[in-house]
C-alpha cells in the first residue's frame, strides 16, 4: 500500500494534487484509514460506489451524533451559542431531517429558481458593468461572491449590505481550525446575535422573503424552534453562497486552463447546460461531503469499521473514478451527462442543486459574452488555492480582458 496511516489528507501538500492522490487511493484501498499524529481516526471513501453506499445508507452512516450517544454528541457540541448555529438539517437524519426540509423545498424548486433567472442576469451584469473597462478583476472577490451572496440574501430577505460580515463569518465556520478558539467564539456569538436580531425584526415587520415566511412558522409554534430557525438561515446563508461563489471560481480556472473549450463555449452557448454538469464533476467545490458517524460495527470495501467513527465521502474523488465515466481526468464540455456527486446523494442531495447550477450557467454565460479574449493574469502557479475541511476554490483568481 502506497499510503501510510498517518497520511494527512488535510495538508497542503495532500490537497494542492488532491486528484492525483485520490486515484491512488481509489486503487490501493478505496476506504483508507488515516490517523496523522496526535489526531483522531479518519475513514476517507474514495471510490465511487463506497461513495454512493455511504451516502445512500443513513442507517449505518448517520449525520446525527446523538445516535451514537448522547455523551458523544456533547462531546462534538458546545457552547450555547454553536447550538443556535448547528441545529440544522444537515446534522439531523430520518424524519427529523425531512420535517425541516419539507419547511424550505418549495423555496428551492425548480420552478421558483426559474422565476429567479432575470434578477440572476441583473446581479451579473451589473457586476461586470463595474468592472468592464478595467478590463481585469479578481473573479472570486469582484465577481462569484457579490453574485452569490447577494441572490441568497435577496431570497433570504437578509441585507446583502451586510455580506461582508457574512462572509468574515462564514469563512471562520466553515475553516474552523486555524483560529483562536476565543476568536472563533466570538464569531459565533455575532453570526447568531446577528440572526437573532434579524428574526425578531421580520416577525415584528415581516417582508415578502423567507426568513419572514420562517419567522412565521416558529412564531406559530409549529414546529420550528428558535435554535432550528436560526440555525436553518445560518445554513442556507453559508450552504448557499460558500460552494456556489468557490464553484464559479473553479470552472473559470478550469475554462481559462482549457482554451479550446472556452473559445467554444463562447461561440456556443447552446453547450451551457452540458458543460455546467462538466465544469461539476471535473473540480466540484464540494470535494468532501459533511463527516458520517458508523452507527454499528460494520464492513465496507473489505475494511472494518466500528461504530462511533468518522466517516468522509470524497465525492471530488469519485467524480473522477473510471466506474463513472470514460476518461474521467479529462474535461469534455460536449460529454452526454455524467451521473456526478458534486450535489451528494440521498436524504441530504443538495436542496440548493437548482439555483447552484442556474447561478454557474448565468455567471459563465455573462463572463463569456461580456469579456472577450478572457485569460488569467497570473501565471497559473501564482493562483491561490483555499483549503478548507470539506470545500475547494481559487482564493483569489485574477483575469483579463481585451478592451475596446
Ligand atoms: C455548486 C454549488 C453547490 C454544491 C457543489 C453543493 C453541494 C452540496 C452537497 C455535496 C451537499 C450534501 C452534503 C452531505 O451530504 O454531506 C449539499 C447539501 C446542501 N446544500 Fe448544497 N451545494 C451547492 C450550492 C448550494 C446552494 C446555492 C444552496 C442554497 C441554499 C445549497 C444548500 C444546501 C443545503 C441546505 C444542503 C443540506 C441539505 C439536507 O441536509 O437535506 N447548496 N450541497
Amino acid at each position: 500500500m502506497p499510503y501510510e496511516r498517518t497520511l494527512d489528507l488535510n495538508s497542503d501538500a495532500f490537497r494542492g494534487e488532491a486528484y492525483r492522490h485520490y486515484a491512488a487511493l481509489r486503487q490501493a484501498s478505496p476506504v483508507f484509514l488515516s490517523q496523522p499524529d496526535g489526531q483522531l481516526p479518519m475513514w476517507y471513501v474514495t471510490g465511487a460506489r463506497e461513495v454512493e453506499e455511504v451516502l445512500l445508507d443513513s442507517e449505518r452512516f448517520a449525520r446525527d451524533p446523538s445516535r451514537i450517544d448522547p455523551q458523544f454528541a456533547a462531546m462534538l457540541g458546545g457552547e450555547q451559542s454553536i447550538a443556535f448555529l448547528n441545529d440544522h438539517m444537515l446534522n439531523r437524519d430520518g424524519e427529523s431531517h425531512r420535517r425541516l426540509r419539507r419547511l424550505v423545498n418549495k423555496a428551492f424548486t425548480l420552478k421558483a429558481v426559474t422565476a429567479m433567472r432575470p434578477r440572476i442576469e441583473q446581479i451579473a451584469e451589473s457586476l461586470l458593468d463595474a468592472v468592464g473597462p478595467s478590463g481585469r478583476m479578481d473573479v472570486v472577490s469582484q465577481y462569484a461572491f457579490p453574485l452569490s451572496i447577494t441572490v441568497i440574501a435577496e431570497l433570504l430577505g437578509v441585507p446583502a449590505q451586510d455580506r461582508d460580515d457574512f462572509r468574515r463569518w462564514s469563512h471562520m465556520i466553515v475553516r474552523q481550525v486555524g483560529h483562536d478558539l476565543s476568536e472563533l467564539q466570538r464569531c459565533y456569538n455575532e453570526f447568531a446575535g446577528y440572526m437573532l436580531a434579524l428574526i425578531d425584526r421580520r416577525r415584528a415587520y415581516p417582508t415578502d422573503d423567507l426568513v419572514s415566511a420562517l419567522a412565521q412558522v416558529e412564531e406559530e409554534g409549529r414546529m420550528l424552534s428558535r435554535s432550528e430557525l436560526c440555525s436553518m438561515i445560518a445554513l442556507l446563508i453559508i450552504a448557499g453562497h460558500e460552494t456556489s461563489a468557490s464553484m464559479i471560481g473553479n470552472a473559470v480556472h478550469t475554462l481559462v486552463q482549457h482554451p479550446d473549450a472556452l473559445v467554444r463555449l463562447r461561440d456556443e452557448p447552446a453547450l451551457m447546460p452540458d458543460a455546467v454538469e462538466e465544469f461539476l464533476r471535473y473540480d466540484s467545490s464540494v470535494e468532501r461531503a459533511m463527516v458520517r458517524f458508523v452507527t454499528r460495527d460494520t464492513e465496507l470495501a473489505g475494511q472494518h469499521l466500528r461504530r462511533g467513527q468518522f466517516v468522509v465521502a470524497v465525492v471530488g474523488s469519485a467524480n473522477r473514478d473510471e466506474v463513472m465515466c470514460a476518461n474521467p481526468d479529462r474535461l469534455d464540455i460536449t460529454r452526454p451527462a455524467c451521473p456526478h456527486m458534486s450535489f451528494g446523494k440521498g436524504t441530504h442531495y443538495c436542496l440548493g442543486a437548482s439555483l447552484a447550477r442556474q447561478e454557474l450557467d448565468i455567471a459563465l454565460n455573462t463572463l463569456l459574452r461580456r469579456c472577450p479574449g478572457l485569460r488569467l493574469a497570473v501565471d497559473p502557479s501564482a493562483v491561490r488555492w483555499r483549503y478548507v475541511p470539506n470545500f475547494r476554490g481559487p482564493d483569489a483568481l485574477p483575469v483579463c480582458w481585451s478592451v475596446g
